[in-house]
């Protein structure tokens, strides 16, 4: 894939689920009208056109399927299939023969589903009975051939049960396997989920260990992607630098620009300003993009690629960014 400018698009927060860790269930439920989407997507295209650069959405929420101007954003993305590709990121619930179908007729890039380890925790932190729907779930989208993704974001609940999720992937024929590691926000900040140096250290051991199984398995169709933060580091492969305001930015459901949805600072509102504007003149934007190393980080050998690891994860535990990474054992 050529480099694209990517648009984390929270359409809005209408969620059928409450899971335990989201980050999503501090405010309340805002649908913008279908006009007002359509402004944001305008901008986005001005910014793309502005940096010569093609870009790519990930439509997500709250829950993008309950959005009911889902397919009509599909629709003004189709009209632009040279310039903007894009992926749905939904929990699989809601995806039924047919919206499988209609989701495969606008050619996705991928379609993301998350699950959070075996049938008991993923229930407890999702909600009874979405182990099974999620299998419906990926059962349709594979059914169109459509290349689909599992998503295990990591706490201090489930974070051993990565192999379980690898085993459903498998039995699933799903293409591709990525975990990252939660984020304290929103509600979900008191519940001390986060996983501490130990558990990280364990935690990145469990998925490299996965991901040299499954390379010795004749005829394995399910990979497992280590391209997040710190994940180099047992795989020897390239470091993870976060793209944060520099080729990715997030729009919430009310229009507020932030770098990432895990690092929520609002740099504006898109009905205020906009996002080119934004993008060239913000202060936090900019700075971000200066990629500093923090000060704990500066004799090491990966700085320049890593620059301390998960920085929203960092943001969010020291409210700043110059910090190592929690997980980081490099001294
Ligand atoms: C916010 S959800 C939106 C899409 C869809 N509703 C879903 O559950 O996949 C996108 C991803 O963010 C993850 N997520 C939610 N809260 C998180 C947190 N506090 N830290 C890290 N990831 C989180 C979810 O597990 C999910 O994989
Ligand atoms: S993680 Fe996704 S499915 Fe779960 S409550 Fe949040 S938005 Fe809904
Ligand atoms: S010391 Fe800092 S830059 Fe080096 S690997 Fe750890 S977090 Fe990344």
């Amino acid at each position: 894939m050529v480099k694209r400018f990517v648009l984390q698009w929270h359409l809005s927060e209408t969620c059928n689920l409450k899971c335990l860790h989201c980050y999503q269930e501090k405010h309340k439920p805002i649908q913008l009208p279908y006009d007002k989407l359509v402004k944001i997507y305008k901008q986005y295209k001005e910014l793309l056109k502005s940096l010569k650069m093609k870009g790519h959405i990930n439509i997500t929420g709250g829950e993008p399927l309950c959005n009911p101007y889902f397919f009509k954003i599909l629709d003004l993305i189709k009209e632009d299939h040279d310039l903007i590709t894009f992926s749905v990121l939904t929990n699989g619930t809601l995806i039924t023969k047919e919206i499988a179908k209609k989701i495969k007729s606008y050619d996705p890039y991928y379609v993301q589903v998350s699950l959070e380890g075996g049938r008991k925790t993923n229930d407890y932190i999702r909600g009874k009975g979405t182990y099974k729907k999620i299998a419906e779930g990926i059962k349709n989208l594979r059914k169109q051939d459509i290349f689909t993704s599992l998503s295990f974001t990591a706490t201090k609940l489930n974070y051993q049960e990565f192999p379980k999720v690898v085993k459903y992937a498998r039995r699933y024929g799903v293409n591709n396997v990525w975990s990252d590691r939660y984020i304290p926000l929103g509600d979900s900040e008191d519940k001390d989920l986060a996983l501490n140096l130990e558990q990280t250290r364990e935690y990145l051991a469990i998925m490299n260990k996965e991901r040299n199984k499954l390379k010795n398995i004749k005829n394995n169709h399910t990979t497992i992607s280590m391209y997040r933060a710190l994940q180099f580091q047992m795989t020897n492969d390239f470091a993870y630098g976060c793209t944060a305001g520099d080729t990715l930015l997030t729009v919430m459901e009310n229009g507020d620009l932030v770098p990432c949805r895990r690092m929520p600072i609002v740099v504006g509102n898109l009905f205020d300003k906009n996002m080119l504007d934004l993008y060239k003149n913000n202060k936090i934007l900019k700075e971000l993009r200066k990629k500093k190393i923090p000060d704990d980080c500066l004799d090491c050998e990966h700085a320049e690629m890593c620059h301390g690891g998960l920085k929203c994860l960092t943001y969010a535990l020291y409210k700043g960014l110059n910090h190592k990474d929690i997980g980081c054992d490099i001294h």
